[in-house]
């Protein structure tokens, strides 16, 4: 039978954890679960849960020895994913304000339960976890451009990624290669460029229609992940203008690209054309998307003129507000004046950045995702057979130990909105290759973006993802088996 697990034994860690061996629970045969009626959901989902370990009918009825209370206001703004969970010797009780803290609660349980079909006693470590994120925005980017990962492959990912507490998924939907999302008026941006062989190295077709697209969103939603769609503009639209030259300066046709040199496209800063493009695109993306972020790229124009690209981001960004979103785009875009709201992401290797730094000081928030710390398509090693060396080689302990709020000089907590761990595709043709390398980094940027600061070491981290191991192996998820860590078997 498993050891016992520790009641802090979890990914991230949690903000309080109270152990108390004395409040051990032993999960009885005749197992029931009691929940208030708001939180109907999620109770059901601990059914499920209970009866996969236990193998055993589970039961909802009142005075059940597992509780899941909702209780408070739930308009309890950046403690909205609060949790609180109790165990002790008669009951296991989750409690949150809001459904989406009971759901995080309850992917704690997960992590304390068994993962698989239990027939010996089942025992859950008494005491109490108090918990909250230190960010509202723990996300992670799946490249669909480079090449592109079908609903079911996403929907999967999204399960693995929950578990770790991870909150928005941002997707890379366009860029030269490829065009991944129906556009209503526009159907020549899928019809072509999401069609054969527009992935790196010629792999594809692939692309998301409008309802695959609003069908993921609700699959997330109902998972508590905001989904954030990336128009990438005004560079990596080569896709773009294969499918209608009349974005290129001269209207000439150009050629469809796969291989993953960047740099080389632009939109036309100084061409109305382009402004009704890319107002259509966001106006039917915003239209598409409940989330309230919009990300509008903005990275690597190295063949739009500066001046061309401050015009250029000067019209379109206000455009996501104009469409009720708030604009999310690489950092290179704080080089600009920004609208209020607009939130720079950065993701360079630099130690300081001025634009993100004036852009923080102006009371904008700011996504941190420096790629030598948190782009999971950088090698782990030499040996890695997978993804690139750019940003340099990143292994476990790399991606853990450092801190997004003394990455730039001028970019502190207060400016944080959070973490994100993007995921290029040019190397990657399966699911299995994307979880190879997000696993375990992800899990390192998950708990960099949830736990408190001060609580957090990579001892503590390595040990709790050596143990993390078997449950991947058991949900059928690749990982990266990093010889800096002791796998448990
Ligand atoms: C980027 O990696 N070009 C944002």
């Amino acid at each position: 039978m498993p050891a016992l697990r520790q009641l802090g034994d979890v990914i991230p860690l949690p903000a309080a954890v109270r152990p108390d061996s004395a409040g051990n629970f032993r999960i009885p045969a005749d197992v029931s679960v009691t929940a208030t009626p708001a939180a109907e959901d999620i109770a059901e989902q601990l059914v499920e849960l209970l009866r996969r370990v236990t193998g055993r009918p589970v039961s909802r009825a009142d005075g059940g020895s597992f509780r899941v209370l909702l209780e408070g206001s739930d308009d309890n703004g950046p403690l909205t994913e609060a949790y609180g969970l109790e165990i002790d010797r008669e009951s296991v009780t989750l409690r949150a304000a809001s459904n989406q803290g009971l759901f995080l609660a309850l992917q704690t349980l997960r992590q304390l339960l068994p993962e698989e079909r239990t027939t010996g006693e089942i025992i859950l470590p008494g005491g109490r976890i108090d918990d909250q994120p230190r960010f509202a925005y723990r996300g992670t980017m799946l490249d669909l451009a480079r090449h592109f990962f079908a609903p079911a492959e996403i929907r999967s990912y999204i399960d693995s990624i929950v578990q770790f507490k991870i909150n928005h998924l941002h997707l890379h939907l366009t860029d030269d290669q490829g065009w991944r999302l129906e556009i209503p008026g526009w159907p020549r941006l899928t019809e072509v460029s999401g069609g054969a062989g527009t992935g790196v190295d010629g792999a594809g077709p692939g692309f998301l229609t409008a309802w695959e697209y609003a069908d993921l969103v609700e699959y997330a939603a109902s998972r508590y992940v905001t989904i954030v769609p990336e128009i990438d503009m005004p560079g990596h639209v080569n896709a773009a203008q294969v499918a209608y030259p009349e974005l290129t300066r001269d209207g000439n046709p150009v050629g469809p690209r796969t291989d993953a040199e960047v740099g080389y496209s632009s939109l036309v800063a100084d061409k109305e054309r382009t402004y009704e493009f890319v107002e259509d695109v966001i106006r039917e993306l915003a239209a598409m998307t409940p989330g309230p972020y919009l990300h509008i790229g903005g990275d690597e124009a190295f063949s739009t003129p500066p001046e061309d690209y401050r015009v250029f981001m000067s019209r379109v960004l206000p455009m996501a507000g104009k469409y009720g979103k708030q604009p999310i785009g690489w950092h290179e875009m704080a080089a600009v004046d920004l609208p209020p709201n607009a939130i720079p992401q950065y993701w360079r290797i630099e130690p300081a950045d001025d634009g993100v730094a004036r852009a923080a000081a102006d009371g904008h928030q700011v996504i941190m995702s420096p790629a030598d710390r948190s782009y999971l398509d950088m090698k782990y090693d030499d040996q890695t057979p997978l993804g690139l060396d750019w940003a340099g080689l990143v292994g476990v302990e790399r991606s853990y130990d450092w801190d997004p709020a003394d990455r730039l000089p001028g970019v502190g907590e207060e400016a944080l909105l959070g973490v994100e761990a993007p995921l290029w595709s040019e190397t990657l043709r399966s699911i299995a290759d994307v979880q190879f390398m997000a696993f375990p980094r992800l899990a390192a940027i998950a708990e960099i973006g949830w736990t408190p600061r001060e609580r957090r070491n990579w001892p503590s981290f390595r040990a709790r993802v050596g143990a993390f191991g078997p449950r991947w192996t058991a949900q059928g998820v690749t990982f990266h088996r990093s010889p800096e860590i002791d796998w448990a078997e």
